[in-house]
């Protein structure tokens, strides 16, 4: 699929646009979330990368995790989570026994809470706000600009992990449960932390709903974005791998920052044919994917003019 392929598809609800720390991604997300906003759809593009950049990409503040109206362009809403506040919220409703007496006693009994706990708070935070908008119909699309490498295949992770998780916790809890009960009167309490282990098994089921619609390849479609460098070419192997592992649709992968010609200098030739020998490995060890080349601009790519011109190039409309 090409990315026009991509963007203007009206079934295609979700694009995740990620690959190595300063290749492109955020440039690449926020272009095609104004290709896409422009084109008719309602487009939300939200940053779940903790090292936030779509605020300067798109010359605007996004961050405080409010969704907030990107100014310029019809349709287009964006949001940078904050995972600080997140994690906050998030402690409050499960930590300091927020989760039940219930829960806390399972882990004492346990004795082993680092085996359940949860996978870590960004990733999981981040996750957490990706659910909710997979569950947002007042978008047409949302556009994840996503973490570097690293921080992304955790991410991918969570829904087994947390499956596994939650699913360790409900097989305890109907065996406490009747003990449970037993103490509970005992000890004088109600049944008011049921809505805790609601909560899990609530999570779970959206979680396996999640995994559905990112793997339906009519619905997700993941854009790599990489560098002609050998360093990015390794990085976009695990990546390619672990996205097929999990079952992410990926069918583009963006080389960016490419060098154009310049018979006059002799350092930009020379990174020209280093990126070129580079590229030659790239077309043949990605054949079966589409491969959109994108060149360096000579300045940096900001405000919703490079972005457009970024799209431009994107969509095969400018070379
Ligand atoms: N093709 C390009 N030409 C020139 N500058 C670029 C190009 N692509 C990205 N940049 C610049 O490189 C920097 C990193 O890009 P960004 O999209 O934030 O990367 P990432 O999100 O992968 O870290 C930004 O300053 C951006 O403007
Ligand atoms: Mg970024």
């Amino acid at each position: 699929m090409t990315i026009k392929d991509i963007v203007y598809n009206d079934s295609i609800k979700f694009i995740l646009s990620g690959g190595k720390g300063g290749v492109g991604k955020t440039s690449c997300a926020g272009a095609m979330a104004v290709l896409s906003a422009r084109h008719g759809f309602r487009t939300l593009v939200m940053s779940t990368d903790p090292a936030h950049s779509l605020s300067d990409s798109f010359d605007q503040d996004l961050s405080g995790g409010e969704i907030i109206e990107i100014k310029g362009v019809k349709n287009l809403w964006g949001m940078e989570i904050d995972t600080e506040k997140g994690m906050q919220e998030f402690q409050t409703s499960i930590g300091d026994g927020g989760a039940g007496p219930e829960l806390e006693m399972a882990s004492q009994l346990v004795g082993d809470l680092g085996a359940m706990s949860p996978p870590g708070s960004d990733e999981a935070m981040a996750f957490g706000k990706m659910l909710e908008f997979l569950e947002d119909t007042s978008y047409d699309r949302v556009i994840f600009d996503t973490a570097p490498t690293g921080h992304t295949l955790k991410l991918l992770e969570l829904p087994d992990l947390l499956d596994s998780w939650l699913g360790k916790m409900l097989t305890l809890r109907q065996r406490l449960s009747s003990m449970m009960s037993g103490l509970r009167t005992m000890l004088g309490g109600g049944a008011q932390d049921e809505s805790s282990w609601e909560m899990l098994q609530r999570t779970k089921d959206k979680i396996l709903a999640a995994r559905i619609q990112l793997s339906n390849p009519e619905m997700t479609q993941f854009a790599i974005v990489m560098i002609p460098e050998a360093m990015a070419v390794f990085e976009t192997q695990r990546l390619l791998g672990s996205l097929h592992t999990w079952n992410i649709p990926a069918s583009n992968i963006v080389v960016n920052q490419l060098v154009p010609p310049n018979p006059d200098c002799i350092f930009c030739s020379k990174r020209r044919d280093m990126q070129q020998s580079n590229m030659v490995d790239i077309r043949d060890l990605y054949k079966d994917l589409d491969i959109t080349e994108v060149p360096l601009f000579n300045s940096e790519i900001r405000g919703i003019d490079g972005l457009t011109e970024l799209g431009k190039i994107l969509i095969g409309e400018e070379q």
